[in-house]
């Protein structure tokens, strides 16, 4: 694991933003995973400045999404197909037709699942994997419990989760959708890299379980301990519980 502690959210964001564009810059057709949630906004800003100030061209890059609510239509807005259309790709050359993100509004859950995980593979696999991760240490809605080889799948939000994102339901818990489509923690690990992005105090015991813990069901982003090519970036205060001597960029 290559961990890097940053001086805060904006170090953080770019650093990763380098990251894919030079991953971009290497292969124009990437195929590009992609997360929702506050802390790859930073991310998604540089590329769209990346983009309009330096010409990256994302006209051939393939991206997959990693999670959708079940029952939202895709123009609600707390919809991730609508974030990801709001924050990225209304303001980068995506061709629409290589986006993919789960839709919670099909009738056959468990067939739209599978169809995902056979798209994954029609494309070669996920090059690069970006993810945020839970309070609960969950990455994608892998939440505590979930195999670590579990596929493309319908999750059951927890308690935490549906309390954490509230604050985009007018704070009304019962708002928040019970159930998600989310790729699996073994879809997740078959990325050939994997960027994992912390930020903020809340997240630091997630990210000292995540990373110096066991691996074990209970925290799944800690099953990244068992992949080859990931990379790390936190800012201080989400790195303010680690205590082994990894990289610190400030
Ligand atoms: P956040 O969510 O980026 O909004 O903190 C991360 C996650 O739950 O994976």
């Amino acid at each position: 694991m290559k961990v890097f502690i940053v001086k805060d959210y904006d170090a953080m964001s770019k650093k990763a933003a380098k990251i894919v564009r030079d991953a971009i810059l290497r292969k124009p057709d990437l195929v590009l995973g992609l997360a929702t949630g506050s802390t790859p906004l930073g991310l998604y800003k540089e590329l769209i400045r990346m983009h309009k100030e330096e010409g990256l061209n994302f006209s051939k890059v393939i991206t997959f999404n990693l999670d959708e609510y079940v029952g939202l239509p895709k123009d609600h807005p707390e919809s991730y197909n609508r974030f990801m259309w709001d924050n990225l790709f209304n303001h980068i050359n995506i061709n629409p037709s290589n986006v993919h993100i789960p839709d919670g509004t099909v009738e056959d859950l468990e067939a739209f699942c599978k169809w995902y995980e056979e798209k994954i593979d029609e494309y070669g696999g996920i090059d690069l994997q970006i993810l945020g991760i839970g309070r609960d240490g969950h990455i994608a809605f892998n939440e505590p419990g979930t195999s670590l080889g579990s596929r493309t799948h319908i999750a059951k939000l927890t308690e935490v989760t549906r309390r954490d994102n509230a604050r985009f339901f007018d704070g009304d818990i019962e708002k928040v959708p019970k159930y998600a489509i989310t790729m699996g923690v073994g879809t997740i690990l078959e990325a050939k890299s994997i960027i994992l992005l912390a930020n903020g105090e809340a997240k630091a015991d997630a990210i000292k379980k995540a990373l110096e813990g066991p691996v074990t069901c209970l925290i799944t982003a800690s099953a990244l301990q068992l992949h080859p090519n990931v990379t790390i970036i936190v800012d201080k205060e989400a790195g303010s519980k680690l205590e082994l001597e990894w990289e610190r960029e400030y």
